[in-house]
């Protein structure tokens, strides 16, 4: 059978984020400016491609798919490529999931329960609706927060990502853990990341999670737990609560040792890494004469251009470390 993937570091990749639209229903500050410029229709994958490429990569040993966006469920007919991947369920792919904004998962969550889909990663920064219409720049929290419910109720697990932000949902951060644990949720807590160009300055927002930890610490009792979700954060049991919160610290302590992922556009790009340039045209192999050796060449070259670590940093005067936005390559 075909070889697995390992990169130049000797890290086994079995995690694939394939982003299946750049276009997203909110516009999230620290995520890209109101008039963002979206990707030409023209050169996004259709969702036959996007299941052909899934397909490769499954063969090659990709374990767990996660669709991501932009936001994933304003691609239209999305559920049909959920429910194609959903049957390799068992049969190489061991986990199908889905990162979104929520506004939508009120419609979708039974049909994603039924495809297969077990879990869910719902971004929620705050549940201030004043704050959420400015977080956001648009005023959809009641739509989100059915979105959640929904999706509990359809039998989906979910994980709540918040980007933690200074003077803006900080203070809130302790009630965002009652309320999701009270759930039943996890909560992730991100680092806000320096890619592509938005209306402010992240600078201004960005909040070190080591200090939100200490500060959690003095509230409530944390407890380090080894527990992965395969994903990047670093999780700690909540006594008060049983809740778990993971930590995505990418700026404060890298977890690159560690990678297992790749990532691919909507246009058919694979990133070798979140943070870095180094990438292969996937679209150009899917769509020549022989696009099962052009695929396999390709997934080897982006084996050997992977890079050891991203090079994120913030400071006062630091320009994005790329120009592209979360967007584009769905985090
Ligand atoms: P789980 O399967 O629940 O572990 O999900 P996940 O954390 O892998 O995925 P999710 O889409 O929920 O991502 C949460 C945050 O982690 C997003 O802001 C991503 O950009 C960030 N993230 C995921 N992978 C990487 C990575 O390789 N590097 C960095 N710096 N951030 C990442
Ligand atoms: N830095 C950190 N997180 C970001 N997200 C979007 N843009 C950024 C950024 N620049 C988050 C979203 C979502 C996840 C997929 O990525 O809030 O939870
Ligand atoms: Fe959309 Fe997610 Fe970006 Fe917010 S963070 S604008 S929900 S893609």
């Amino acid at each position: 059978s075909a070889p697995p993937l390992i990169d130049g570091f000797d890290r086994k990749i079995t995690y694939l984020r394939l982003s299946v639209t750049d276009r997203c229903d909110l516009r999230c500050a620290y995520c890209m400016p109101e008039r963002m410029k979206f990707l030409p229709k023209s050169q996004v994958l259709s969702l036959e491609e996007m299941h052909q490429l899934a397909l490769a990569f499954i063969k090659r040993g990709i374990t767990k798919i996660r669709l991501t966006g932009g936001e994933p469920l304003v691609r239209r007919d999305m559920m049909d490529l959920v429910r194609a991947l959903g049957c390799k369920l068992g049969h190489g792919l061991d986990e199908l999931t889905l990162t979104t904004n929520g506004t939508q998962l009120a419609e979708f969550a039974p049909g994603l329960y039924a495809a297969g889909v077990r879990r869910v990663n719902v971004s929620l920064d705050t549940l201030d609706a004043h704050l959420f219409a400015d977080l956001t720049r648009r005023d959809r929290l009641a739509q989100v927060l059915e979105g959640i419910a929904a999706a509990k109720a359809a039998g989906l697990k979910v994980k709540i990502n918040t980007v933690a932000l200074k003077g803006l949902n900080e203070a809130e951060i302790p009630q965002l853990v009652q309320w999701v644990h009270g759930e039943g949720h996890d909560l992730t807590l991100i680092e806000v990341m320096p890619l592509g160009e938005v209306d402010g300055e992240r600078i201004d927002h960005y909040l070190p999670l080591p200090a939100v930890r200490d500060h959690l610490a003095q509230r409530f009792t944390l407890t380090d737990i080894a527990d992965t979700t395969g994903g990047p954060a670093r999780y700690v049991r909540v006594a008060e609560t049983g809740g778990r919160i993971g930590f995505i610290t990418p700026l404060t302590n890298n977890f690159c040792a560690s990678c297992n992922r790749i990532r691919v556009t909507a246009t058919g790009q694979l990133y070798a890494c979140l943070g870095g340039a180094e990438k292969v045209d996937l679209r150009g192999a899917l769509r020549s004469g022989a696009p099962d050796e052009q695929l396999a060449q390709a997934l080897d070259e982006a084996m050997r251009i992977k890079p050891e670590r991203h090079h994120f940093d913030i400071g006062p005067d630091i320009a994005p470390a790329q120009e592209r936005h979360m967007s584009v390559t769905g985090g």
